[in-house]
């Protein structure tokens, strides 16, 4: 044991006298737990039953926002982001709320223009959000100017983050060094940082790195020390301890439930580690155990099938061989497995460190590690024995712009000079502060939006998200239906459906069928798979028992439950209800069709444009990268199978030119 941590007491009642110098602990399960779980599919009406005994623990703050829930609640929830902040907030009343800040990026994925980066974080300072942990993807404290000034402005708590990466198996090499993370740290507190985090979002962090970082960065700063580190790679429980006792003041936990795997220690051993020792966290474990008896049984079976209960391991070898994200690596695997190319992940791995560090020995955090890792697989996939990137993701080409900031070391310059030919902006990179080449947006989204944005909250979150945020819009002001995947799971209907496993176990499924009802608008489809076999259900809460619908005993290779398209990030599920190709007229042209499944962004072309070979016209978003796809030949629009919004399959015809 470290001089820093002494047992002072043993007293274990929950009135025992406070500890000299407390590990201070925040809270993490309704944000980073369930988006490192359950895909962040956590909604309002399940964080309710325990609201008010959270606030009673005595947190230093509970997380509550930011990161992927933005996206994610729109999206996918039909639920209003800036309302869970309001709900919330009337239940817990003494913890401050702490929200993941993407810097400039905000709560998306590309650096937004000042105005709208004012006018996100003032809102969200009146919403209710108290402390700003900000962080910029390229640890380029340029892209924090803008929304700190704001922070101040509105009197919260900014939170400036490290984000951490590794060249090496461990902290060391010429570049991610110890001096490195101190120099970062004196560079935060110049800016007024009221705390400084390590965030580890890859769990890559080792204790006795911890220990030297924490040890190293205290002796330079009097400001707090706050250490975030993800449970996946197995070492985070170890490290926050090493790095208790190098004097760290405050670390990240999740409720039981929600820890572990891809998420964060668990908060309980905690609790009895530091028992009765000078950093005692002063939790009441009884309290914490009561919470939990509630999430088990309200919440959490709510979420269960979003699990990724396909492995009995719940460490990650592959962050320990790779140094690389968890979630960014299931997200590579689901984006080969959709393009029937699961075969060249061993490519993929090998390619990796290759385009990191072609593209500046990035760290590899959102937005960074999506765009180092749909890079890598488009590379993998496409390049060719005469041709390296031969599709450049639109957000490659904005890295190799400076867009996003200034890499850890400078881009290879024939990478760059081929993602930048023709490039929109300009074929020569800029040096300056990323957001000073982009003009004000929020007034133009106030021209496209219109009177569908009711308040500066609607057009923000329409800003930020147009096509998803149009939409969702939509369906709050009843403009049009929201489809039955946006509604919440009841018990009920899990109830149904765990019966409906049970009885599928036990070979007792029923083969006919004499009173099927009529199906109705309620009706939920569920992708079940007992013993490898896969099972396509269909669940009716209003009916009274739940039928079995087409067993079709397809093989493993069937679609995928939703859960599985996305454990970590809020990437687009497995897409359920992608349109199929349009009955676009092949005779007399050339079809564009969709090299990989995704998300239509917009057309660049009309019906009768004339174009030449290799011009753009359709935008496809794909694991949250936009490809431009350009023309197969020269000649004139005949048609275009979609329209922006439409999810697409791979092949669809998505135009054809003739
Ligand atoms: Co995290």
């Amino acid at each position: 044991m470290s001089d820093q941590v002494k047992m002072t007491a043993m007293n274990y009642d929950a009135d025992r006298p406070a500890a000299e110098n407390p590990v201070k602990v925040m809270d993490l399960s309704l944000r980073d737990g369930h988006q490192s779980l359950f895909a962040t599919r956590g909604r309002t009406e399940d964080m309710i039953p325990v609201a008010e005994m959270m606030d009673e623990v005595g947190f230093w703050a509970i997380e509550t926002w930011g990161g992927a829930t933005f996206d994610t609640m729109h999206r996918f929830l039909n639920e209003d982001p800036w309302e869970r902040l309001r709900t919330l907030k009337r239940y817990i009343k003494k913890t401050p709320f702490s929200m993941l800040l993407r810097a400039q990026n905000l709560v998306g994925y590309r650096n937004y223009a000042d105005d709208l980066a004012l006018a996100f974080v003032e809102r969200a300072a009146e919403n209710g959000m108290d402390i700003f942990r900000t962080f910029d993807a390229l640890n380029d404290y340029r892209n924090f100017e803008t929304v700190v000034k704001q922070i101040k402005a509105s009197g919260k708590h900014f939170q400036g983050c490290i984000c951490y990466t590794l060249t090496e198996p461990r902290l060391g090499g010429d570049l991610y060094n110890i001096d490195y993370y101190v120099n970062k740290a004196k560079d935060l507190d110049s800016m007024g940082a009221d705390s400084i985090c390590i965030k580890d979002m890859a769990g890559l962090i080792a204790p006795y790195d911890a220990y030297a970082i924490v040890k190293a960065i205290k002796e330079n700063t009097d400001t707090p020390v706050h250490l975030h580190s993800h449970f996946t790679s197995g070492m985070s429980p170890l490290s926050h301890l090493k790095a208790i006792e190098a004097g760290v003041d405050i670390i990240d936990t999740c409720m039981a439930p929600y820890a572990y795997r891809t998420s964060h220690a668990a908060v309980e051993p905690f609790v009895m580690s530091l028992l009765g020792t000078n950093r005692d966290t002063g939790f009441d474990i009884k309290k914490l155990a009561e919470i939990n008896v509630i999430l088990e049984k309200e919440v959490l079976p709510k979420y269960k099938h979003l699990a990724d209960d396909s492995k009995f391991s719940i460490t990650d070898i592959n962050v320990l061989l790779h140094q690389t994200p968890g979630g960014m690596l299931s997200n590579l695997v689901n984006q080969l497995r959709e393009m029937d190319a699961l075969d060249k992940i061993d490519n993929v791995y090998k390619e990796l460190p290759i385009v990191r560090k072609e593209l500046g020995q990035i760290p590899l955090v959102t937005p960074t590690s999506q765009i180092v890792g749909i890079q890598t697989v488009n590379n993998v996939l496409f390049d060719t024995e005469e041709e390296r990137y031969k599709m450049i993701t639109a957000q490659v080409k904005d890295l190799c712009y400076g867009l996003y900031g200034k890499t850890a070391i400078p881009i290879d310059p024939e990478v760059q000079k081929k993602a930048l030919k023709g490039y929109e902006r300009g074929e020569e990179p800029i040096t300056c502060r990323p957001a000073e080449v982009l003009e004000p947006e929020l007034e133009k989204a106030k021209k496209e939006i219109g009177d569908l944005a009711k308040d500066i909250d609607d057009l923000i979150l329409y800003a930020i998200y147009p096509v998803t945020g149009k939409k969702f819009l939509e369906w709050k002001y009843g403009v049009s239906e929201p489809p039955k995947e946006v509604r919440p799971l009841t018990m009920d209907e899990i109830k149904a459906k765990d019966a409906l496993v049970a009885k599928a176990k036990a070979g007792q499924l029923l083969e006919a069928k004499p009173d099927t009802p009529e199906k109705t608008a309620n009706l939920r489809t569920f992708n079940v798979f007992v013993d490898g076999e896969y099972f396509n259900v269909e669940v009716d809460p209003t009916g009274d028992v739940p039928v079995m619908a087409a067993p079709a005993a397809a093989p493993a290779a069937a679609p995928r439950p939703a859960a599985a398209a996305a454990p970590a990030a809020a990437a687009p599920a497995a897409a359920p209800a992608a349109a199929a190709p349009a009955p676009v007229a092949v005779e007399g042209g050339t079809p564009l069709t969709a090299p990989m499944p995704g998300l239509i962004i917009k057309y660049n072309v009309n019906v009768g444009d004339t174009v030449s070979a290799g011009d753009t016209v359709v935008i496809l978003e794909a694991m949250k990268m936009e490809n431009a796809l350009g023309a197969p030949c020269d000649g004139e629009v005949k048609a275009l199978g979609f329209a922006s919004g439409d999810t697409v399959v791979k092949d669809a015809v998505l135009a054809v030119i003739g």
